[in-house]
């Protein structure tokens, strides 16, 4: 076992932040995975795959583990519908190219989203209309504490918009190893009604969209208002979304009557907080390394050398006007690791 001390995750989160780890072992099976988990030498785990919706924001002093297990297996297919199962070390977005190119739809809304397949499942990501959980079937994970591999059913998962049950009762216990997905071969339930999307493909002058259409719409909007991580350090929106019930949207809308929303029920009404933070006037700005995207202000983003500290400063300084000037608290949707 290749064991490196005193390591850099720079390479490893998308924010780019500098944080050193005390232990790093590569992991590419489920075997290394389990064997890893029994040495006693090192008593204290932490798990990173992606990297890409964690802001690591000091020294990280444990083994840190790299999911890098790799596979993508059919295992199940009809002249309508093939199930795969991603292994979870899988680049998302890779993996979402390959299932497009074999004519399989699905996941074309969720094109071009950062991170690896297993981690999917902890925020149920979603884009553009689609979420995960829309055409997940199962997924595999380990359990740290016996080493056993376990299957969460789509029931099993409570997921939620960004969340799961890996994200409350579960935390910290298991480790997903594998993802199995329902997809089409044909008769393709496609998603266009996304504005962004609609405007998009009426640009390009499509009027019957391929799934590939979707998806190449898709890459063009994320590449016009996200960073490139490669270039800016980011991890996508930093914050979630606020759900406003009925009483608090009325006086809300009220007071704002221009502001974006999304009903999603008779009851609760979802604010885009890059709207809120905009108003606020920290879209673009920056302060020392740490900023604020200039065309999302949902997304956060390093400009060299910010630390996690300072993102995490800007964060806090963001939530504080937000709740100031509107009265709506706004809750980080990256993973935060102190
Ligand atoms: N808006 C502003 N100013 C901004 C940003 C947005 O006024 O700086 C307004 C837009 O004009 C629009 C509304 O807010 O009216 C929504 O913006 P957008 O379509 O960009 O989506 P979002 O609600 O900000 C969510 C997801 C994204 C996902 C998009 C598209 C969350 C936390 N974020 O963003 O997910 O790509 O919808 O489906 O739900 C991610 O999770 O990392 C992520 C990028």
């Amino acid at each position: 076992m290749n064991i490196q001390s005193n390591f850099s995750l720079k390479a490893y989160n998308t924010f780019g932040i500098d944080a050193k780890a005390s232990y790093f072992l590569e992991i590419n099976s489920i075997e290394d995975l389990r064997k890893a988990f029994q040495l006693d030498t090192y008593p204290k785990k932490f798990i990173i795959s992606g990297g890409s919706n964690m802001l690591i924001t000091q020294h990280i002093d444990a083994l840190v583990l790299h999911i890098n297990i790799k596979g993508i297996e059919v295992v199940q297919e009809t002249d309508e519908e093939v199930i795969l199962k991603i292994m979870a070390g899988e680049n998302w977005h890779q993996m979402v190219m390959y299932t497009l190119d074999k004519g399989y739809g699905g996941l074309e809304n969720m094109s071009l989203i950062p991170g690896n397949t297993g981690t999917a499942p902890i925020q149920n990501i979603g884009a553009y209309g689609v979420e995960l959980k829309d055409i997940f079937v199962r997924c595999e994970a380990m359990d740290v504490e016996t080493q056993t591999l376990k299957t969460f059913t789509k029931e099993d998962c409570k997921f939620g918009y960004r969340d799961s049950i890996f994200k409350n009762e579960v935390k910290g216990k298991y480790v997903i190893t594998s993802v199995t997905l329902q997809l089409t071969k044909r008769n393709h339930k496609k998603n266009t009604s996304y504005g962004a999307i609609e405007a998009k493909l009426k640009e390009n002058n499509i009027i019957d969209p391929s799934i590939k259409d979707i998806s190449n719409a898709v890459i063009a909007i994320r590449q016009e208002k996200l960073p490139d991580p490669k270039v800016l350090g980011n991890s996508g929106s930093f914050f979630k979304n606020p759900v406003l019930d009925r009483e608090n949207f009325t006086s809300f809308i009220e007071k704002n009557p221009h502001a974006p929303f999304y009903k999603i029920s008779e009851s609760e009404y979802k604010i885009p907080a890059g709207w809120l933070i905009e108003q606020c006037g920290f879209k673009g700005k920056r302060f020392d390394d740490a900023g604020v995207h200039k065309n999302q202000a949902l997304v956060l983003v390093n400009h060299g050398n910010a630390t996690g500290e300072e993102i995490l400063k800007l964060a806090f300084r963001i939530i504080k006007e937000v709740k100031e000037v509107f009265g709506i608290d706004i809750v980080p949707e990256v993973n935060i690791i102190k």
